[in-house]
């Protein structure tokens, strides 16, 4: 049973997986998060020159693989021809640069996955995403974020059941008015954890809206975050947060 009294107990987002312990948005990553009891995955996400979805941060390939160049310029062979875990511990090489769609199948059902959109290609992958969350039954427990709020837009004009969260860095007083300069119905709020004063998610929650702070790393925020009453929370060390939760701190 969880120890955190009178709060509800948030959402674990492993931040591209279990991040701070294994190579970035890789499957050893996600399934390290698993492990260690994470409820969630944020990955990110880009297109591949032939119109496959992978998961990786940067648009390029070369801080997180041994190849380089841009994502957008090459297959998903070319992609995941790279290695994408010895740069971060030898003990991982062999990682590739995953599709989407290993993610999707490497996690059970019932995980949450924040799928934030990096690098949208002009609107070309807003509809490549709505068909494989289609395909793979996840319009349900997915929900997509970006800094860029004109392609949620475009996710829901396509697909209005789908859960779209707005990233930014803004310091705000009053977050729940940000849906309306979204112009569209928005799931979830994703502050930058570091970046707003006071922190006070009273308003958004009492609009409807969960609240995903990130990237929440050390137990002290960690603890802020879960006495705000956030809804969920994005972290490179979910093992942590989970035994901060049980009351059992690492
Ligand atoms: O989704 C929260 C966070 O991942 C946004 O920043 O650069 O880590 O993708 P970044
Ligand atoms: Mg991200």
């Amino acid at each position: 049973m969880d120890t955190v009294s009178n709060k509800k107990v948030p959402i674990i987002f492993a931040h591209r997986g279990a991040s701070g312990e294994a190579p970035e948005n890789t499957l050893a990553a996600f399934s390290l998060g698993l492990e260690q009891g994470c409820d969630g995955f944020e990955l990110d996400v880009h297109l591949s020159k032939d119109g496959e979805i992978v998961v990786i941060h940067d648009d390029t390939i070369d801080r997180t693989t041994n190849g380089s160049g841009k994502v957008r310029d090459m297959t998903v062979e070319q992609l995941q021809a790279v290695d994408a875990g010895a740069w971060f511990d030898e003990k991982y090489k062999g990682e590739v640069i995953p599709r989407l769609e290993e993610v999707f199948d490497l996690a059970p059902p019932e995980i949450v996955i924040n799928v934030e959109i990096k690098g949208s290609c002009e609107g070309k992958l807003e509809p490549i995403l709505v068909e494989l969350l289609k395909r793979k039954g996840r319009l349900d427990t997915v929900v997509v974020s970006s800094f860029d709020w004109k392609s949620l837009k475009h996710l829901k004009q396509l697909e209005p059941a789908i859960k779209v969260g707005l990233l930014y860095n803004l310091n705000l007083d009053h977050h729940e008015h940000l849906p309306a300069a979204a112009g569209t119905e928005v799931y979830s709020l994703h502050p930058n954890m570091k970046r707003w004063e006071p922190k006070d998610i009273t308003g958004p929650q009492a609009a409807g809206l969960q609240v995903y702070g990130w990237t929440i790393n050390q137990a002290e925020t960690m603890t802020e975050a879960i006495e705000m009453g956030m809804d969920g929370i994005i972290t490179d060390y979910p093992g942590r947060l989970k035994a901060l939760l049980k009351g059992t701190p690492a």
